[in-house]
């Protein structure tokens, strides 16, 4: 399966994405795109070989103008399937509809608690005793797609939102190469079955 993951920042969801598909070559990583030319990830695949594309979101009216640049460049690279690993703009039903059921995010909470930003903070400010990531299917509403799978983390009492996002992260290097892994065979059977009605 040929994967894209797009990224807006440091990329370190992407990196253990990128290990896992050469460990265990259940996909293979053709394109490294972000919406920030300056993204530190983008580096590090220039540097380990992987295609990158860089579309600045700012140089557009809209989102769609943005988003249909996104889908040619997609296109070009043959991309059948997509791993959202820390992409910080919104998409919209025209992009997530093309992409239903071949794409996945991981967000950084217990999904359905605390979709959107600052999922921390807003854990520890609630009481609760336990925090954590989920990796989900993308569908038009931001952070509702069907959970694949999470992965735990207690909260210490006095614990910061910083010292909170450090721990759930290791989480996530370690829940999302299982998630996209799982995502990808549902997929694969869905292809299969799809050609055979
Ligand atoms: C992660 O915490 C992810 O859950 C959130 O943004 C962060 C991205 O980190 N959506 P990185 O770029 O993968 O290092």
């Amino acid at each position: 399966v040929r994967l894209a993951i797009f990224i807006s920042g440091r990329g370190s969801n992407m990196k253990t994405l990128v290990q896992a598909c050469l460990d265990e070559g259940f996909a293979k990583p053709v394109l490294i795109l972000s919406n920030s030319y300056s993204a530190a990830g983008l580096e590090w695949a220039t540097e380990n070989d992987l295609p990158i594309a860089a579309i600045d979101h700012r140089a557009y009216d809209d989102r769609e103008s943005f988003e249909k640049d996104v889908q040619d460049t997609l296109e070009l690279h043959n991309v059948e399937f997509i791993a959202l690993a820390g992409f910080m703009r919104v998409l919209t039903p025209w992009f997530t509809d093309q992409w239903e059921g071949r794409m996945i995010n991981i967000h950084p909470s217990l999904l359905p608690k605390y979709p959107g930003l600052h999922t921390h903070k807003r854990a520890i400010e609630a009481g609760d005793k336990e925090a954590g990531c989920s990796v989900h299917w993308v569908t038009a509403g931001v952070d509702e797609g069907a959970v694949i799978d999470q992965e735990r983390v207690e909260i210490m009492p006095n614990d910061t939102p910083d010292a909170l996002a450090e721990r759930v992260l290791e989480r996530e290097h370690f829940l999302y190469p299982r998630a996209l892994q799982k995502a990808i065979s549902d997929f694969l059977v869905r292809e299969l079955q799809n050609e055979a009605d």
